[in-house]
């Protein structure tokens, strides 16, 4: 059941981006979005319960599972592993491992980056990534027997580090926004194979496809050097670089794309979310219209009352306060923050980067766990990447914007509707 504030926010949006699209500037790879259906909108913020899979109290949620420690090369990495392979190649997604060796300075160590494709045909790719290993910290020495008690106490309750922001709940969120738009996908899927997806205009997206990347290796098992960090993100983007897309192969190809690299349209990568709060900055010219689309979803959704949960009332309307540093037009942060992106943005890969900018107060200390992430921020995460998915993917065919047009209620809003917008118009 959608409540009549919901469909009146809903009625409000479609009218805000009537209203918007004609500023929308094509440039720097720039294009417009449309605006979710309010039937697809309402759906997507309610299916599945957007708190289910980050859920921390509940030892069967992604996030649960994923909540190890988990560093690089052991039993639990793989565990995890195992995990995000498994939940989606269960929602039908192409997933490969792209598995490796590589000198470290705690030796030689196994690495495996996870890659999952929603269409592997589609012969470009937006990636939606994070990393899913958890920072190695050495133990300590064993040979004195009489410091082995101390030792192993200390071990389970410090040294047990899982990364809860850094980055098992970005990972989480990822699993989410798979399941959550998995139907749409599907379903777009279908109408591009069949044909009728695409008009002229819609051609550049319905070639498109997601593609998900859990990067191995990120932390570095010592000091963070260029060599001694982001062993997994090093060696795909090698080896994509060098990857030559077969014009044998059935992918459908376009002209320009000749590697898989090539084949990337741009990539962002979700790190150290999940604590209260957090500010994320654009870095990167060539995204500051994504950057700006997802404050734009933040926006319609906080102003809806999307962001309330629970007893939780610091988000709601009025009352929450956006995550996302408002974008001084002339000034831009170039080179950002040493992370995961780097092999892509040096091979001319186009970043947006969503950080938390500082860094959670608890990174890199054991109590980056469970208590550090707040649910009520985690959903408010899911929400928005699920809507800036969808509206990113046309996940809507064009001409479905189903309402009924005699509902009173519905009536009462777009005349509420109206009136604010000519309000604001003033
Ligand atoms: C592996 O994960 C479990 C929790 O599932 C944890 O209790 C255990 O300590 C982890 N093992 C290592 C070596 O970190
Ligand atoms: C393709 O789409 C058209 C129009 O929606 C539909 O009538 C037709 O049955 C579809 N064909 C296939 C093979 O799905
Ligand atoms: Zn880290």
């Amino acid at each position: 059941m959608l409540s009549s504030s919901l469909r009146m926010w809903l009625s409000w949006c479609s009218i805000l981006w009537l209203a918007q699209s004609s500023f929308q500037a094509s440039v720097l790879g720039e294009r417009s979005l449309t605006a979710l259906s309010n039937d697809a909108m309402a759906k997507l913020l309610t299916t599945p319960d957007p708190v289910k899979n980050i859920d921390p109290r509940n030892p069967s949620s992604h996030l649960s599972k994923i909540l190890i420690p988990r560093a690089p090369d052991t039993q639990n990495n793989t565990f995890v592993r195992n995990y995000l392979i498994s939940t989606l190649k269960g929602l039908n997604w192409h997933v490969e491992t792209d598995e490796f060796e590589a000198d470290t300075p705690v030796g030689r160590k196994k690495f495996a980056n996870v890659i999952a494709t929603k269409d592997p045909d589609a012969p470009r790719r937006l990636i939606l990534s994070a990393h899913f290993d958890s920072k190695y910290f050495p133990s300590y020495p064993m040979n004195q027997v009489r410091l082995l008690h101390a030792v192993i106490q200390y071990s389970l309750t410090c040294l047990q580090f899982v990364g809860a922001t850094d980055s098992a709940a970005p990972c989480a969120m990822m699993l989410d926004a798979a399941e959550a738009l998995n139907p749409l996908l599907e379903a777009r899927m279908k109408r591009i194979k069949n044909g009728s997806q695409l008009d002229d205009e819609d051609e550049d997206v319905g070639d498109l496809t997601l593609q998900l990347v859990f990067f191995d290796g990120e932390e570095a098992f010592k000091d963070w050097t260029d060599t001694d960090s982001i062993y997994g993100a090093r060696h795909l983007a090698e080896k994509w670089d060098t990857t030559y897309i077969s014009p044998h192969t059935k992918r459908r190809l376009m002209n320009d794309v000749t590697t898989e690299l090539a084949a990337i349209e741009h990539l962002i990568l979700l790190d150290l979310l999940g604590a209260k709060q957090p500010l994320i900055r654009s870095s990167f010219i060539d995204t500051a219209w994504m950057f700006d689309h997802m404050v734009a979803v933040e926006e319609r959704l906080g102003t809806n009352g999307a962001f309330a949960y629970d007893e939780e009332q610091s988000m709601a309307p009025g009352k929450w306060t956006s995550y996302f540093v408002k974008r001084n037009k002339d000034i831009f942060h170039m080179g950002g923050i040493g992370d995961d992106h780097l092999p892509f943005l040096n091979r001319g890969v186009s970043i947006l980067h969503i950080i938390a900018n500082p860094f959670p107060r608890v990174w890199h200390s054991s109590k980056d766990d469970a208590t550090a992430l707040d649910i009520p921020t985690m959903r408010r995460w899911n929400l928005i990447l699920r809507v800036f998915l969808a509206e990113y993917f046309e996940l809507e065919p064009k001409g479905s914007k189903s309402r009924s047009l005699n509902d009173p209620e519905e009536e009462e809003a777009d005349r509420y509707v109206a009136r604010s917008v000519s309000e604001l118009s003033l």
